[in-house]
C-alpha cells in the first residue's frame, strides 16, 4: 500500500513527531503541503493529512494544498493534529478537517489527535505548557492508529 503523510509542524514539531511515528509503523513518506505534487497525490493509496491547531484551526498551508486539489473521487485519507489543549467532544478542528477532506472526494477513514508542547505567546516565556508532549504513550498510539487505518 502507498501511503504519504502531508504534514505542516509550525510550532515545536510535535505535529511532525507523530507524523514520523505513523510514517515508521506503516512505510509512508512524509511530506510539506508545498512540496507534494497533485500526482503524488493520486498515486497514494491513503493519504494523511496533518498540523498543528493554530488560533483554533488547522495551518492554512495544509488547508490550502486540499482547496487546490480537484474535486474527484479520492481513496482514503485520514487526519492528525496535536493542540496545546484537548479537543472538545464537539471535535470542532478535526471534524471541519474531515469534512473538507470528504468535500474533496477523499473516504476519511479516521482521526488522530494528542496534545502537542505549546508555547504560544506568554506560554513559551515559562516554558510552554504540555512540557514532553507527544508523550511516548502518544507516539505508541500513533502507531497503533497508523497501523489500523492503513488495514
Ligand atoms: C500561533 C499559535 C496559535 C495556537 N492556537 C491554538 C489554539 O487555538 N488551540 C489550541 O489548543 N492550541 C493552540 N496552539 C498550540 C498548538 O496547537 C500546539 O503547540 C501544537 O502542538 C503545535 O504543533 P506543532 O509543534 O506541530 O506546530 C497554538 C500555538 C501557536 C504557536
Amino acid at each position: 500500500m502507498t501511503a504519504l503523510i502531508v504534514c505542516t509542524s509550525k510550532s515545536n514539531g510535535s505535529t511532525r513527531a507523530v507524523a514520523d511515528e505513523m510514517a515508521k509503523a506503516i512505510d509512508a513518506r512524509v511530506v510539506s503541503p508545498d512540496e507534494v505534487t497533485d500526482a503524488e497525490i493520486d498515486a497514494a493509496e491513503l493519504v494523511g493529512w496533518g498540523s498543528g491547531i493554530y488560533w483554533m484551526s488547522f495551518a492554512s498551508e495544509v488547508t490550502d494544498r486540499i482547496k487546490a486539489l480537484a474535486d474527484r473521487p479520492r481513496g482514503r485519507a485520514f487526519v492528525v493534529a496535536t493542540s496545546g489543549l484537548p479537543e472538545t467532544p464537539l471535535r470542532r478542528y478535526t471534524r471541519s478537517m474531515s469534512d473538507l477532506l470528504a468535500e474533496k472526494g477523499f473516504e476519511v477513514a479516521d482521526t488522530f489527535h494528542c496534545r502537542g508542547l505549546d508555547t504560544m505567546g506568554p506560554l513559551g516565556l515559562v516554558g510552554g505548557v504540555n512540557r514532553g508532549h507527544p508523550t511516548q504513550a502518544d507516539l505508541a498510539l500513533a502507531r497503533t492508529f497508523a497501523l489500523r487505518v492503513a488495514g
